[in-house]
């Protein structure tokens, strides 16, 4: 078969050589953002007087016919015509005849690969940003239902601080938030449009990149035609903001496998998300969230590589920028899945209150409480501090927690000990008391919903 540009060639490709330097294997997922940007092009070069409306016509319904035959998988593609873009030019051409050969006027397959990168992009970054809603919208609901819930908060994952589990699993939503906030300001560099920049420097034809450019909705063009074949930015942008989110979804996971261990029974997954052992039969592992995490690892890799790959690219255009489809594609299939893994397996999962009371009831959490009160009885906080530790240490000997500890035991540190002391201890007060804006009391973790409530406005 002869190639598109045969012309100034005397041998056939070496046959690896062709199959390596095809790129269809993959950019097949761009067709349809393909047949889009062709579809704006023949309009843009019939309204400039480039081709005429008859041929423009002509060009349109074979497109509209080759992209039923793809969908209904009436057509295959083949390396011989190397990417997507030159196939479905074949494609078109076998469908109305050498009119088709009109299409490319104008333009160039650098122009177009980067006009259809941007356009998937814009595609799925929106589709991402409603997944990330979806997330968000479930940790939402579990975080209302759980205002009351006590969990222990850790530091250096010791028991630090009784918290709210709303407060906890809010944290999870501000970090969406600003993940989200990545993605919708990536939109912004994403929305340009690169095509009539032709190969590099433009072209002779009259050309009008702005009615393009309007017709598939980017909000502008690319001033310069170079950049605009050579900038790869917003797809690393994309990377970066996946590589963060995948971050926070990594902790997340992380902790899922943690609290759904036998040493935490602080949540259960349910069934539908996790998967059992071929030998030990009482197993229930969280699959689900281990995927999440490990996977954390596919998208900062993708980004690294792209990273990798364009750094030592002179302008403009160069073949190592073929390279950038399949781990764009995989961050961005990698992401939605994930997401869409993540939003019902938070739905579904079952809140343990009465493990996560009983560990909030048996441990020191509430020791910093002890050593506020005695400064509310005007005890400097570093004495107060030493005079708990100490307190600390005594009920460690005798295996009591310091709610078991009698007032008298507690007038033997400190004359300042009053019955009191017995309303700050209880975890509840714990949590409770802490009601300084954006604390873990439960009157500011309402608040705090109510404001992640207005974050979807
Ligand atoms: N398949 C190519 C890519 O993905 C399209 C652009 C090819 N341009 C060229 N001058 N060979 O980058």
């Amino acid at each position: 078969m002869s190639k598109l540009w045969g012309g100034r060639f005397t041998k056939p490709t070496n046959k690896i050589v062709e199959e390596e330097t095809a790129s269809i294997g993959f950019d097949y997922k761009l067709a349809d953002q393909d047949i889009r940007g062709s579809r704006a092009h023949v309009r843009m070069l019939a309204s400039s007087g480039i081709v005429t409306e008859e041929e423009r016509d002509t060009i349109l319904d074979g497109l509209s016919a080759v992209a039923e035959k793809l969908k209904a998988g009436k057509l295959t593609f083949s390396a011989e015509n190397e990417d997507i873009h030159m196939n479905i030019e074949k494609f078109l051409i076998d469908e109305i005849g050498p009119v088709g050969g009109k299409l490319h006027t104008g333009r160039s397959r650098n122009d177009q690969v980067a006009t259809d990168m941007h356009l998937y992009l814009r595609d799925h970054t929106e589709a991402v940003i409603s997944l990330v809603e979806e997330v968000q919208k479930a940790i939402y609901t579990q975080a209302e239902q759980n205002v009351d819930t006590l969990i222990p908060g850790y530091t250096h994952l010791q028991r630090a601080q009784p918290v709210s589990f709303a407060h906890h699993l809010l944290t999870y939503f501000w970090m969406l938030d600003r993940d989200r906030g990545r993605l919708l300001d990536s939109l912004k560099r994403t929305n340009i449009s690169p095509l009539g920049a032709g190969a590099l420097a433009g072209t002779t034809f009259p050309i009008d990149r702005h009615q393009t450019a309007e017709e598939l909705e980017f909000d502008r063009v690319y001033p310069n035609s170079m950049d605009a074949v050579s900038d790869r930015d917003f797809i690393l942008e994309f990377m970066s903001a996946a590589s963060i989110m995948m971050m926070h979804i990594s902790r997340l996971s992380e902790e899922l496998v943690l609290w759904s261990s036998q040493e935490f029974q602080f949540v259960e997954l349910d069934d539908s998300f996790c998967t059992g052992s071929s030998i030990m039969p009482q197993k229930k592992n969280p699959d689900v969230p281990e995927l999440l995490r490990a996977r954390t690892g596919r998208v900062y890799g993708n980004l690294m590589g792209l990273l990798t790959v364009l750094k030592g690219l002179p302008l403009a255009y160069n073949k190592d920028m073929q390279e950038d489809k399949e781990g764009m594609f995989d961050t961005v299939e990698t992401v939605e899945a994930a997401l869409q893994m993540l939003a019902p397996m938070i739905e579904t999962m079952t809140v343990n209150t009465g493990e996560m009371t009983k560990a909030v009831s048996e441990d020191f959490s509430n020791a910093t409480d002890i050593a506020d009160y005695l400064v509310t009885k005007d005890v400097p906080f570093r004495e107060a501090h030493e005079v708990i530790g100490n307190i600390v240490l005594t009920a460690i000997q005798q295996k009591k927690f310091l709610l078991d500890l009698t007032l008298d035991e507690y007038k033997q540190f400190h004359t300042a000990f009053e019955a009191d002391i017995f309303d700050v201890l209880k975890p509840s007060e714990v949590v409770r008391n802490r009601n300084s804006y954006g604390g873990t009391g439960q009157e500011q973790v309402r608040r705090q919903l109510e404001e992640a409530a207005k974050s979807f406005e």
